[in-house]
């Protein structure tokens, strides 16, 4: 196996050489900003939404973004080539780079760039198949859940809480009203009309949101962008998450009840499935790859 090959400010390197200097910002504040890009047959899924967020995460920081949008696609695609798996997960970072530790910006510093690419792995055909368990708890992260921030202690909180309850994700609620999953955004369906609630500060505005939203329009299906109550999304006919490296996953279980209702109760409903679909081939047709590229 050849090294994974890794971007770190201006220099490809394997892996285990990489090295960040301890007073990095990011290490010591949690000062930067990131995103996950996934690719397809070696070339990255939905590049630019996931740049134009990149760029208006940095500017919500007040970081300088060091690479004109050319620059940065160039990057991830050098960064996918010098990695072997056909499907690629490519993580990138911006830290505000090092400085003596101190809690305002430092003036003239360069920030810290770095970037991998390690495999994508397929999302189990047995969780597409059956769903995964979800539990409900309470969005105690900050109000600005629309930048796409490396402090995401309370993120990690909220995962290994869902994890200790033996779930997949968490679905959080925030003043009784559904916002997102720890790194996904969640979907429900009730009497056939797809429902998720709008962009804000409360949710990070993902992709793969802008994907299902864009695929519900083109082929009609009903949807309502709006705020939803935490006793819609208990009574909801169906519940998905959504996020690059999950796609689109139906939720079976919610604090241990079956989602749905009658013979579909516990199992993932038509809606989810017909929109699986509806990704993978909306995946297929941007990717121009061909059909066993995704497995
Ligand atoms: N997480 N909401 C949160 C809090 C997230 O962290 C993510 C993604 C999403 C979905 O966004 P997208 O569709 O653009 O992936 C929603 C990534 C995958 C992560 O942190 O690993």
């Amino acid at each position: 196996m050849t090294p994974q090959i890794v971007y770190l400010n201006g220099k490809f390197l394997p892996i285990d050489e990489a090295r960040v200097p301890v007073l990095d910002r990011g290490f010591i504040f949690g000062d930067g900003v990131y995103e996950v890009i996934p690719a397809y047959a070696r070339q990255p899924f939905e590049l630019d939404g996931h740049l134009e967020r990149l760029e208006a995460s940095m500017a919500g920081i007040g970081l300088t973004n060091p690479h004109s949008r050319a620059e940065w696609a160039k990057l991830v695609s050098e960064v996918i080539a010098k990695n072997e798996p056909q499907n690629q997960a490519v993580y990138l970072q911006v830290t505000r780079g090092v400085a003596p530790r101190d809690h305002p910006f430092p003036k003239g510093v360069a920030p810290t760039v770095f970037m991998m690419a390690g495999p994508l792995k397929p999302v189990p055909a047995e969780q597409i198949e059956n769903g995964v368990a979800a539990v409900s708890l309470v969005d105690n992260r900050w109000l600005r859940c629309n930048l796409k921030t490396t402090s995401l202690l309370a993120n990690v909180l909220l995962r290994q809480a869902a994890v200790e309850a033996g779930a997949a994700e968490c679905v959080l609620f925030r003043d009784g009203f559904l916002t997102e999953g720890s790194a996904s955004n969640i979907f429900l369906v009730k009497n056939g009309v797809i429902i998720t609630p709008p962009k804000s500060n409360f949710i990070l505005p993902g992709i793969t949101y802008d994907v299902v939203i864009e695929l519900a329009r083109a082929h009609r299906l009903p949807l309502e962008i709006r705020q939803v109550s935490e006793a819609e999304v208990r009574d909801a006919d169906e519940l998905w998450l959504t996020s690059s490296t999950k796609e689109v996953l139906p939720i079976s279980t919610l604090d241990g009840k079956p989602v749905g209702h009658g013979e579909q109760s516990g199992k993932p409903g038509p809606v989810a499935a017909r929109m699986y679909q509806l990704y993978q081939d909306y995946k297929r047709t941007v990717m121009r790859a061909p059909a066993n590229a995704q497995a």
